[in-house]
């Protein structure tokens, strides 16, 4: 048997039917500013993306997804939680929700502190929930941000509240799969199956430590390579200089010297080899 309330169908598991009848929100209204406020987070949050990529800088930003709660999943909620319906804007907090996606664990301390700096522009952070330190039992590992976002509308400003859960592809995938599970099995997973999610947790979150250790190597391997460049530059310009100063034999067993220790490939003998060359110029200088 369903229940039709407006042209929402619910489940019969809902509860004080009579009530909801009473207090019937009108429920496009009510849902309309949440609908409003995931649609700027997202856009604002998208453009600092972009202004990223202009950059060449890495972007912490990986996908950006928001959801409205629907009518039904807010009611059921209310019920498990005891929640008044005069109280739901209030206490269900993620009836408007956002889930930032990140490549490395270490791009959500970056988000987190994104929305932190937007302090005094729009989004105050109300409640911050660390599952990534204090991994949940389920095995679930995420960033949990409730922020109070003021919305715009023909009925003035409104605030509320907006749950942000910030987490890396490899989290994304485990919550998404275990959530579907709990949904299968009406959130009484069978002890068996729990038991492989927590290990496939872990799992997922050995690949973030590989990516994350991967990326650090990339990371150092870009920066020797720019310290090598601007090291290069330096003696090619210093050497230049000592031509026009300095005895020709000289120079020419020091160009002779610089080819030697660039061919070799070792980094601190280059290094050691810039600054001879710079305090050779710089005596040069002295004297002239
Ligand atoms: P609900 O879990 O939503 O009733 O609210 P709560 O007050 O317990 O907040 P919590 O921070 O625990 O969870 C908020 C949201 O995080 C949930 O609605 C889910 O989207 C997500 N979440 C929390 N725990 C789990 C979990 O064990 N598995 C999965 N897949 N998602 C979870
Ligand atoms: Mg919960």
């Amino acid at each position: 048997m369903k229940f039709y309330i407006k042209n929402v169908i619910l489940k019969t598991t809902l509860p004080r039917i009579e009530m909801i009848f009473v207090l019937i929100i009108n429920w496009n209204d009510f849902l309309l500013p949440y609908e409003q406020a995931v649609a700027e987070i997202k856009l604002k949050l998208e453009n600092v993306t972009k202004q990223y990529e202009a950059t060449y800088k890495h972007c912490p930003v990986e996908v950006i997804e928001g959801r409205v709660k629907s009518v039904g999943s807010i009611l059921q909620k209310a019920e498990k939680k005891g929640i008044s319906l005069e109280d739901i804007g209030e206490k269900v907090e993620d009836i408007a929700g956002l889930r930032i996606i990140c490549r490395f664990v270490e791009d959500i301390e970056k988000v987190v502190q994104m929305i932190y700096d937007r302090k005094d522009f729009d989004m105050t952070v109300l409640v911050e929930r660390d599952y990534i330190n204090n991994t949940k039992s389920s095995g679930y590992r995420s960033y949990h941000l409730i922020v109070e976002y003021p919305v715009v509308a023909l009925g003035g400003r409104k605030n509320l509240k907006v749950e942000i859960q910030i987490r890396t592809m490899s989290m994304n995938f485990w919550a998404t799969i275990e959530h579907s599970l709990r949904y299968k099995y009406n959130g009484n997973i069978p002890d068996y199956v729990q038991e492989r999610l927590k290990s496939s947790a872990e799992a997922a979150f050995q690949l973030d430590r590989e990516m994350s250790n991967i990326r650090d190597e990339i990371t150092e391997a870009q920066r020797i390579s720019l310290t090598l460049q601007n090291a290069v530059n330096e003696i090619l310009n210093n050497l230049q200089r000592l031509y026009e100063v300095a005895e020709m034999d000289k120079v020419n067993k020091m160009n002779r010297e610089f080819i030697e220790i660039y061919q070799s490939n070792n980094i601190d003998k280059l290094l050691g080899f810039k600054e001879r060359i710079k305090v050779l110029v710089d005596v040069y200088k002295v004297r002239y």
